[in-house]
């Protein structure tokens, strides 16, 4: 099985609210495996910009109401379009919006999963505004999904799609910046030191990546180049990080 997350910031542009990047969408869906398949997205500027803006993350308050509305309706308008573009792929894609069953604080029950994928489905779900237990509301990371799935189903591979090349030393664009092919999934002092000075919330990122990798091969590759998620499904060589 495949387990892969469509990021934020290739679906999108994050800098300009509800911008889609329709071609790189499509180009993906042509490049997945049509079956034993779990596609999860972020939300780019479909999610951040107002998330931000109404402090979503702080909890419920009654003037964040109508900002938390525009989120999921942003969210299932982004989703729909990823929907759209992996069914004209054949791929039997089916949607499962986080916010319609999932609760943050209460345990996560993935059951419907298993439905779909003993049906041969392809479960489809993304990083969502929720409700929660003792915040009232609150967003919940695709990353967050990424680990509970790979640690239900234990996937051969898990690829997370970024806008760079993989994992680097430092911000990538600064020219002393270098792709880390392989990253340890243990920590040790060497390659803490090469990744101490990754910013901009790769910490969290890593820290995801590194205990699924105790579940899966983990992946990260610029889903600008497509063609990169076959090399790595055909174990072929590939520009970008495993996490080993
Ligand atoms: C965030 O999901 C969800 C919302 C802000 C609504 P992610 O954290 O998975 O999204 P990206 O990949 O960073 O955009």
């Amino acid at each position: 099985m495949l387990l892969i997350k469509l990021g934020g910031s290739v679906i999108s542009n994050k800098k300009n609210y509800r911008d889609y990047r329709e071609s790189v969408v499509r180009g993906i869906a042509k490049n997945l495996p049509k079956e034993d398949l779990i596609v999860v997205h972020g939300a780019g500027s479909f999610g951040h910009i107002l998330a931000d803006e109404f402090k979503i993350t702080d909890g419920f308050e009654e003037w964040k109401r109508l900002g938390f509305a525009k989120i999921e309706r942003d969210m299932l308008d982004l989703n729909l379009r990823i929907l759209d573009a992996l069914v004209s792929e054949d791929i039997p894609a089916v949607s499962m919006p986080p916010h319609s069953f999932i609760t943050m604080g209460k345990s996560m029950n993935l059951d419907i999963f298993d439905f779909l994928l003993e049906h041969g489905f392809v479960p489809l779900t993304f990083g969502d505004a929720v409700f929660d237990v003792k915040r009232g509301i609150n967003i919940l990371s695709g990353d967050i999904l990424m680990m509970e799935l790979a640690k239900r189903y234990r996937p051969d591979k898990t690829i997370f799609l970024t806008d760079v090349d993989g994992i680097y030393t430092g911000p990538p664009d600064r020219e002393d910046s270098s792709l880390i092919r392989e990253l340890p999934r243990h920590l040790d002092p060497e390659t803490e030191i090469k990744v101490s000075d990754v910013t901009g919330g790769m910490d969290l990122k890593i820290s995801v990546m590194r205990e699924i990798a105790n579940y899966s091969k983990v992946y990260v590759i610029n889903g600008f180049h497509p063609e990169r998620i076959r090399a790595v499904l055909n174990d072929d060589d590939f520009v970008g990080t495993v996490v080993l």
